[in-house]
């Protein structure tokens, strides 16, 4: 296989979850020089298959400013660039409708799902178009929305709010940044079986759970989560550059729902 990141710079954020982890894996493996974030301050032994000079971590809160900067701040001063940006930090929400939502969980989703993609693409937009007046190149940013962002999302409403201002903000900055050589794109998994959907299913017994992820896939044609790798593939091939035309995307990996 071709290695289309080599020597690339690129920071991912929600590094050690589902989707972060096997993408930080699949760009290591294509020639990437990974900056790393998370929210915990050590990520202990999570990247141990990762070869140890391509990557660095960052930790902290996503839904922080400062972490944004700091991210950034540490590709430029680590290797003077960055290429490829990759958001994918995100919580999911208890399921209930809206009125039953606490107003303190509603603000720390749309905190983190939302303000967090906001922090980070003002920290990358910045730095990418920097580099598009100092030589031309620029930068390619994939956030990771959901099929809750393009419609509506029964009992995960909040979630569905700050995925939809997800998509907002990329097709927003695609055109934006259009005539500065960096494109913006989303990718909106339906569900998958990552941690986060596993700790949806937590607790309930063998027969329960085959209940329960009937339930989540009702109304998908292919009649199945998406598997992780399924989804990893959409994200590469959202950033690597020689998808060098498409931007302002929110393209949905679905099992066919969008079609309906
Ligand atoms: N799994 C699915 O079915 C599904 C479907 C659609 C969209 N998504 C989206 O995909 C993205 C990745 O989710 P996943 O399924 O891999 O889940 P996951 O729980 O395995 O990974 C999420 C990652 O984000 C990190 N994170 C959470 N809060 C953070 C914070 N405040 N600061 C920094 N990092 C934080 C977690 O530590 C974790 O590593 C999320 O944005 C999620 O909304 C997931």
């Amino acid at each position: 296989m071709t290695a289309r990141f080599s020597d690339m710079i690129i920071v991912l954020s929600g590094a050690t979850g589902g989707f972060g982890l096997r993408t930080a894996e699949r760009l290591a493996a294509e020639g990437a020089m990974l900056v790393l974030t998370d929210r915990m301050d050590d990520p202990g032994d999570a990247f141990r298959l990762l070869p140890a000079q391509c990557w660095t971590y960052v930790g902290g809160d996503a839904a922080e400013e400062t972490t944004a900067m700091r991210v950034v701040e540490s590709a430029i001063s680590t290797h003077g660039r960055l290429d490829i940006a990759i958001n994918n930090a995100g919580i999911a929400q208890n399921l209930a409708k809206l009125h039953r939502v606490p107003s303190e969980e509603a603000r720390k989703i749309i905190d983190i799902d939302l303000m967090g993609v906001f922090h980070a693409m003002s920290q990358q937009l910045r730095v990418m178009e920097q580099q598009n007046r100092r030589d031309g190149t620029g930068g390619s940013i994939v956030n990771i929305a959901s099929v809750a962002g393009l419609g509506a999302a029964p009992r995960l409403s909040v979630y569905a709010a700050a995925k939809h201002g997800v998509i907002g903000l990329t097709k927003s900055a695609a055109i934006e940044y259009a005539g500065r050589n960096i494109r913006v794109n989303a990718i909106c998994p339906s569900y998958a079986r990552t941690p986060m959907v596993e700790a949806m299913l937590d607790g309930y017994s063998d027969e329960e759970r085959l209940e329960a992820e009937t339930e989540l896939v009702r109304g998908i044609p292919m009649r199945r989560l998406a598997d992780v790798d399924e989804v990893v593939e959409a994200i590469l091939f959202a950033a690597a550059p020689a998808n060098s035309f498409m931007t302002g995307q929110a393209i949905a990996i679905d099992g066919g729902l969008g079609a309906l």
